[in-house]
């Protein structure tokens, strides 16, 4: 099918100086927590994750009631029995469906796992300019969250109770109806919550649950090329020293 590259999308975290905006997180995850976490599991992020300092920064309180919100089975208790407690922040985020199959069932089609769509999707349709504008996973997650059209003529009959989305990466034809509309949460900062914002939300959210030590990434990899910039500059004159007056 035809498919469209990603729309560009100037977020907080691009750069070699780029860090995750928290309050933006917090807004993420409760786009996630409200609408995609309806059908989408994200099975490898720990509710204690939410209160990292370069992340959400939930306070340990906020994580604690967040997991409280969902069960999860437990056991076997001492007489062999298993049971359902709340959730801990040491659990991990509880699925929407059982399993795949059940998850398959309901939707028609699979809703992936979102813990790592970000980076499975990071270079999708990307060129080599693509990445120096900074266009990768998260702008793909905006793009098919935003990118809802009505078909064009020539597009013909897509499965059964399908929509017609070109920034969807097996697209045009895709089993996710439009998650979003206006005002679907009310942010608790008091965001407007439009489409578009809740897009760059959620996509920002899924961008730090992919990669949640990014910042340290960046602050290493900018002491790293400190270092060597000084290690250059001493060599440089240690050379010059040994070779003084003789070549
Ligand atoms: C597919 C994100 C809400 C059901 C996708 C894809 C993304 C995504 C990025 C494409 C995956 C890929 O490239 O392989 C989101 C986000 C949501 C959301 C961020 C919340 C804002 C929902 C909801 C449902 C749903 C509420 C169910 C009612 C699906 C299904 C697919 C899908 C079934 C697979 C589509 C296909 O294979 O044709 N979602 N989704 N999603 N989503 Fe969602």
């Amino acid at each position: 099918g035809k498919v469209e590259p990603a729309i560009n999308i100037d977020f907080s975290f691009e750069g070699p100086f780029g860090k995750f905006d928290r309050a933006q997180l917090q807004r993420g995850f409760q786009v996630y927590k409200e609408v995609c976490a309806a059908c989408h599991s994200m099975n490898y992020v720990h509710y204690r994750a939410l209160g990292e300092e370069n992340g959400p920064g939930f306070t340990e309180e906020e994580v604690r009631a967040i997991a409280a919100q969902y069960e999860v089975q437990d056991g076997p208790d001492s007489s062999g029995e298993m049971f359902m407690r709340p959730a801990l922040p040491s659990d991990r985020f509880v699925a929407p469906f059982p399993n795949k199959e059940a998850a398959t069932a309901a939707n028609g089609a699979y809703p992936v796992d979102l813990s790592l769509i970000t980076k499975a999707r990071a270079g999708f349709h990307g060129t080599i300019k693509q990445f120096f504008e900074g266009i990768g996973g998260p702008e793909y997650v905006y793009s098919v969250l935003t990118g809802y059209q009505e078909p064009p003529a020539d597009a013909g009959e897509g499965p059964a109770g399908s929509n017609y989305n070109p920034y969807f990466a097996n697209g045009p034809w895709i089993a996710m109806a439009p998650p979003l509309m206006e005002g679907l949460v009310e942010y608790a900062d008091g965001t407007p919550a439009t489409e578009d914002q809740m897009a760059r939300d959620v996509a920002a959210f899924l961008a730090w649950a992919a990669e949640p030590t990014m910042v340290e990434r960046k602050e290493t990899g900018l002491r790293v090329m400190l270092f060597l910039f000084i290690l250059a500059g001493l060599l440089y004159a240690s050379y010059k020293k040994m070779w003084k007056g003789i070549a």
